[in-house]
């Protein structure tokens, strides 16, 4: 006799991990959208300064991270989730507001945990198609909510076409969303946008409570490994709902120490967002000199369909075979196409060529 297991477990698809961890010696890992930028050495040494305390459990409500956020983001504490990364605070989401009967709506492709919320809760997934831009359709996933909508989320910039709107659509979008729907504008990728400035969402607050930004250590603060992700809230509620649907120790004591050292190096972001940009730019030339032309990338990777004659397995298996780790289109909602991170410039060129022996 076998465990039987909820439902649900059937239900849930498996998280598409890169296979990156698995490959040893020297390889370009740029299938995960990290930041090529080790942390600084102050974080690491506030990260090994909490491990020396470890035989205490962290701050349970993450104080000093969320103050040194609301001194940063200008939003009050108690409006500010912590998640053991961002995608612990979607998950909490789906926990607080989805069950059979509910729906939520958001486009696809998308960020690929966001099938995971329907398929855990029960709830049904309106998956409304990008438009022939690679953009949100913010017109056809507003014609999507009704009285059973709990969650409406929007990814800007979209993981994992690279696009973005501008923030005046985004919030004119929101202004039609009911109250009663929880709006996450999940903004993994923000800093690395020149559409808009990554602050300029945060007025959104003011206006709508039932809005939550979706923000991560995870890539411009390069604290992947550490897994912390926050929430700025238009209200209290949403943290208060995460926080009850979860474990009380969720945002470990080196992960809090470490972001909370990070926060204070904000011209060392910039640089990094800086570096981050041109090495982009340079890798969407070095493209169009193979005749790819990528989506308009307002993110830390590029995203583009592949000549219709090769077959995307071939050339992602001739990439790693290269020892370049890039993420297939067919894991993440496309088949045809590759999502390749901004690594540094040499990793960068090591991708393109190897891109031109295989194209
Ligand atoms: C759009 C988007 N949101 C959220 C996340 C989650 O990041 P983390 O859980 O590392 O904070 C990612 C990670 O790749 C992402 O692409």
């Amino acid at each position: 006799m076998t465990i039987e297991f909820a439902d649900k477990v059937r239900r849930i698809p498996v998280y598409p991990a890169a296979s990156a961890y698995a490959v040893e010696g020297d390889v370009a890992m740029l299938a995960s959208n990290e930041s090529p930028f080790r942390p600084l050495p102050e974080v690491v040494a506030a990260a090994q300064e909490a491990i020396a305390g470890a035989h205490r459990y962290p701050d349970p409500g993450s104080g000093g991270l969320r103050r040194a956020l609301s001194d940063r983001y200008e939003v009050p504490a108690p409006r500010i989730a912590i998640g053991n990364g961002s995608c612990d605070l979607l998950l909490a989401a789906g926990e607080t507001l989805l069950e059979p009967g509910a729906e939520l709506v958001y486009a696809w492709p998308s960020f690929s945990i966001y099938p995971h919320l329907a398929a855990a809760s029960g709830a049904r997934a309106i998956q409304v198609p990008l438009d022939d831009r690679d953009g949100h359709d913010l017109e056809r996933m507003l014609a999507e909510v009704n009285v059973a909508t709990r969650l409406f989320i929007v990814c800007n910039p979209n993981n994992p076409t690279s696009t973005a709107l501008p923030l005046a659509d985004i919030a004119a979008a929101i202004a039609r969303v009911p109250r009663h729907v929880c709006v996450s504008l999940d903004e993994a990728y923000c800093e690395f946008s020149v559409l808009d400035d990554p602050d300029s969402s945060l007025e959104l607050l003011r206006d709508h409570p039932n809005l939550v930004l979706l923000r991560t250590f995870s890539k411009v603060y390069g604290l992947a490994g550490l897994r912390v992700g926050f929430g700025l809230c238009g209200s209290e509620d949403f943290r208060v709902a995460v926080d009850q649907v979860r474990q009380p120790f969720f945002c470990n004591a080196a992960a809090q120490a470490a972001a909370l050292e990070a926060l204070r190096h904000q011209d060392e972001v910039e640089r990094r967002v800086t570096a981050t940009i041109a090495a982009r730019l340079e890798l969407e030339e070095g493209l169009r000199e193979l005749g790819i032309d990528p989506a308009t990338s307002q993110a830390n990777f590029v995203w583009f369909d592949l000549p219709a004659e090769r077959e995307e397995r071939d050339v992602v298996d001739g990439l790693a075979r290269r020892g370049v780790l890039v993420r297939a289109g067919a894991a993440l909602g496309r088949e045809g196409a590759l999502r390749v991170t901004v690594g540094t410039p040499t990793e960068n060129r090591r991708f393109l060529s190897a891109l031109a022996e295989l194209t």
